[in-house]
């Protein structure tokens, strides 16, 4: 951290010719066909077999001395490249190999590819920084088998989160600690080290997923923080019925009501016309789920965002009126089962991505995240940014998530820039 703001010292702008392309494309590309699809996607759910698999690929991807692998008790893996002064906590990068159940190739592999290629690249110019560098794989940053999103980064700031995370089920019933025992055993090559170390910064690369950077022609962003988040699960109980003998008006058709309060909650959102607010009901489970029967139970979930903390207030109040006022036949309830306040990172390591983009050659600009990353939960611990790249049309959870390649490479220079900037 010895860098003043807008200056990059030289060691760093030399990295970045260290940079191999070509080998980063052939790490990135073969992360990616743990769980390849014939579509170009990804599915590789967090702790599954195949993400087992990639962690072990993974642990023999760097070869040498200054290397050694380490796992925690949340199930994050570290690859980490001793410093001069080993006391010293790690500058630290990464992200995450989990995906969505059908994912595209780059988002959060791409900040684990990226964060490897840069300790290759140190290797290359035959650097030893002062500080370890650590190159961090979290545990379910997406949260689509087991919530909440984020997981083992969450885990990792903060240990006390971990022994309610153990017990969070997918949809087969199977807890996290089960299925951690597998991943354990997959990266047994790893020595186990506490949760909640001390990190001196942090810094992770990412796709942007969504359209911003594309639109104004720019290839790398400069992240100044991400928008709170809120996650909420609303259950409808109705009574089963015969679908062929039961009159409407003797009906609790829980399906029904359900459809209409999402209909409900969404048209709440379109009234605040507020060109920031995102809301999101991605998840619907209808029970007995049989064409001739009446349901009687709904389980869906909204996905709120916002970047000011006032609007998500508000709009929890607008789900929850709504919700709690489906009295009879149907009665509903709503919990929270997530919630993360916008998180601003830290302006000086800002300043040395922004520095390290303009060092690049590309163009760039300041931008804030619509998603939600493994950089929000470590802003809690150290001096935070990250660094995005493009998605072409802005697309990202769809099995056609891509970036230019020479995007990706962009990226990987400057995120290199940074890290060494923090870490000599
Ligand atoms: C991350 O996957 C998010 O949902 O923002
Ligand atoms: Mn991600
Ligand atoms: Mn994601």
């Amino acid at each position: 951290m010895n860098t003043a703001p807008h200056s990059l010292p030289p060691q760093a702008i030399e990295l970045m010719p260290h940079v191999n392309g070509a080998r980063y494309l052939r790490m990135q590309r073969g992360l990616a066909g743990f769980g390849a699809r014939t579509d170009g996607g990804v599915s590789r759910e967090a702790l599954t077999s195949v993400e087992n698999e990639a962690r072990r690929w993974l642990m023999e991807l760097v070869h040498g001395a200054q290397y050694s692998w380490r796992v925690d008790a949340a199930g994050n893996l570290f690859l980490r490249r001793a410093g001069r002064d080993n006391a010293l906590p790690p500058v630290m990068t990464g992200s995450h190999i989990d995906t969505q159940p059908v994912g595209g190739w780059l988002d959060g592999a791409y900040g684990v590819i990226a964060g490897l290629e840069t300790m290759l690249a140190l290797d290359d110019a035959g650097v030893q920084t002062r500080y370890p560098l650590e190159v961090a794989m979290w545990n379910n940053e997406e949260g689509s088998r087991f919530k909440p999103g984020a997981m083992g980064s969450s885990a990792f700031a903060d240990p006390s989160r971990l022994d309610e995370y153990l017990r969070s089920t997918d949809a087969d019933g199977t807890t996290v600690q089960q299925a951690l025992r597998s991943a354990f055993s997959a990266m047994q090559a790893a020595e186990m080290v506490p949760l909640g170390r001390p990190v001196t910064a942090y810094v992770e690369a990412h796709i942007e997923q969504g359209p911003v950077l594309e639109a104004a022609n720019h290839t790398i962003g400069v992240v100044t923080g991400i928008q709170g988040v809120r996650w909420f699960e609303v259950v409808v109980t109705g009574s089963s019925a015969h679908a062929g003998t039961t009159p409407f008006a003797n009906r609790q058709d829980a399906l029904l009501s359900a459809a209409r309060l999402v209909v409900a909650v969404h048209s709440c959102a379109e009234q605040y016309a507020d060109e920031r607010l995102r809301v999101t009901m991605g998840r619907f489970e209808v029970a007995a789920g049989s064409v001739n029967t009446v349901a009687d139970n709904v389980l869906f979930t909204i996905d709120l965002r916002h970047p000011e903390s006032e609007v998500l207030e508000k709009f929890e109040a607008d789900i929850r009126r709504i919700v709690e006022s489906n009295g009879s036949p149907c009665p509903a309830t709503v919990t929270r089962v997530m919630d993360r306040a916008p998180t601003p990172f830290d302006a000086r390591v800002i300043d040395i991505v922004e520095a390290a983009a303009r060092h690049s050659g590309v163009p760039f600009q300041r931008m804030g995240s619509g998603a939600f990353h493994d950089a929000m939960y470590l802003a809690d611990l150290c001096p935070t940014a990250m660094v995005f790249v493009p998605s072409i049309g802005g697309i990202s959870h769809n099995a056609a998530e891509d970036t230019e390649e020479e995007h990706l490479v962009s990226g990987v220079k400057v995120l290199a820039a940074a890290l060494m900037a923090l870490a000599m």
